[in-house]
């Protein structure tokens, strides 16, 4: 740890990933006593911590947060099943924070058969998720692997189906397609790094307890 900030030891860090969900996340750990006003503040700094309570927060993308977390440079983060089962991450998935909720799922202009004796050709950003779900359906693919507007790649005959998040399904919808298949629900889930679970916990299980209760206390 550079000059000016305690060592990681002396804090729980937490990788927060950024945007919404990163800050509905937050507002998790500020309802249970983990607060840190200083993150409220509208600025580009991207490490906040609070002495009194012992947290720090890193604001992080969202597909670096296990990352941080595998690595020990944060003890725990926030960060969407997707994103864990694409990564296979060595971590361990403490809680499912029950928010960021979504669904992976197959889709394709309305219509489309997913099941042939032709290789199917598949857009996504999640090449894992989708080898491993097209294994188990005995379905040859081939991946085309692309990082954004997903959606597209179907309308101009570059893949015969997508797989991809579906959220509300507006997307799909506006873009005259469907959802095919199911392939797994997602939502954020409260994931620690192996050594650091071991060394801080107490104060993770802690955590841990303290989310577990505000979430029953909410259902
Ligand atoms: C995600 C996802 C879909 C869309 C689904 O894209 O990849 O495109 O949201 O949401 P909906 O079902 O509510 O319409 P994102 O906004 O992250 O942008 P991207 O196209 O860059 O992946």
């Amino acid at each position: 740890m550079k000059e000016g900030w305690k060592s990681l030891a002396e804090y729980i860090n937490i990788a927060l990933p950024k945007g919404r969900l990163g800050e509905k996340a937050y507002d998790i750990f500020e309802s249970i006593g983990y607060g840190c006003p200083s993150i409220r503040e509208q600025n580009r700094k991207l490490i906040f911590e609070n002495e009194e309570n012992g947290v720090r927060y890193f604001w992080v993308k969202p597909s670096d947060v296990a990352v941080y977390v595998e690595r020990g440079a944060a003890d725990v983060g926030i960060v969407g099943k997707d994103i864990l089962l694409e990564q296979g991450s060595d971590v361990y998935e403490l809680l499912d924070l029950g928010i960021g909720k979504c669904r992976m799922a197959v889709a394709g202009l309305k219509g489309t058969r997913v099941h042939s004796d032709h290789t199917l050709r598949v857009a996504t950003k999640f090449p894992n998720i989708a080898r491993e779900y097209f294994r188990g359906q005995s379905q040859e693919i081939e991946i085309i692997k692309l990082h954004g507007s997903i959606e597209i790649a179907p309308i101009l005959n570059m893949s015969d189906v997508i797989v991809d998040i579906v959220e509300t399904g507006t997307t799909l919808k506006e873009n005259n397609m469907e959802p095919l298949e199911d392939i797994v629900q997602i939502s954020a889930r409260l994931i620690a790094n192996k050594a650091g679970y071991k060394f801080k916990n107490r104060q993770i299980r802690e955590m841990c307890e303290k989310i577990a209760a505000l979430r029953e206390g909410k259902e």
